[in-house]
């Protein structure tokens, strides 16, 4: 049976992570891989349900609530859906995975790094991705972006200064993990960011 693999994609609100892992996903099953596309916080139907709370607008929480329900959700999603697809030899693309809380709970809200990996690392048991794909690009830009689509959420109205912290965090992580985490040019047209997605892709596939 072959291997299975664990590709996370990250990146800010607005940097095409969705379309790029359609076009990722579509680009794999043609090559006889089976995929899996999910997403966190989500993925299994218990941690839709935290999804659904953990971003209901109307609500708010302080950091510590909203970081153990994006770490239940992600227990629950990762024994559901990403371990026995990864038994079963298929590939898992998930949109969002641990990085995005050290981003968004740790650099953003300001709790400490080293109590988030931890707590990452009862969540996941130590599961960590084969590959996370970040999207970055320039906050200014992919605000625009957002209001052409017009979109909103909690993070999404939290203004450039709250974008720009998200993107540090993300480069950060992928200074301190180069062999796991690759940077990608979100503001690309759409086509090359795919080209260099799928180059990362088959790098990890031939290894
Ligand atoms: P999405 O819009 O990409 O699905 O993600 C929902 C929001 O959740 C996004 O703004 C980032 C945030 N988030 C965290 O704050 N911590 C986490 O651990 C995860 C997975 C997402």
């Amino acid at each position: 049976m072959n291997k299975g693999y664990f590709i996370t994609l990250e990146g800010p609100d607005g940097s095409g992570k969705s379309t790029q892992l359609e076009h990722l996903a579509n680009w794999l099953a043609q090559r006889g891989y089976e995929v899996v596309r999910t997403r966190e916080p989500g993925g299994s139907e218990a941690a839709e349900r935290l999804r659904d709370l953990v971003l209901d607008p109307q609500l708010t929480m302080d950091e510590r609530t909203e970081t153990l329900l994006y770490l239940a959700a992600r227990a629950d999603h990762l024994a559901k859906v990403v371990r026995p697809a990864l038994a079963a030899g298929q590939v898992v693309l998930c949109d969002r995975f641990s990085d995005s809380t050290l981003v968004y709970q740790g650099f953003v809200r300001g709790l400490q790094l080293t109590e988030l990996m931890q707590l990452n690392a009862f969540a996941t048991g130590g599961l960590e991705p084969d590959l996370t794909l970040l999207l970055d690009g320039d906050p200014e830009r992919l605000a625009a972006r957002r209001e052409e689509r017009g979109v909103t959420d909690r993070f999404e109205n939290e203004g450039l200064a709250f974008q720009i912290k998200v993107r540090q965090g993300f480069l950060e992580l992928a200074k301190a993990n180069t062999q796991r985490i690759r940077v990608i040019d979100a503001m690309q047209q759409q086509e090359a960011v795919s080209a260099d997605l799928v180059k990362e892709l088959e790098a990890l596939l031939k290894s």
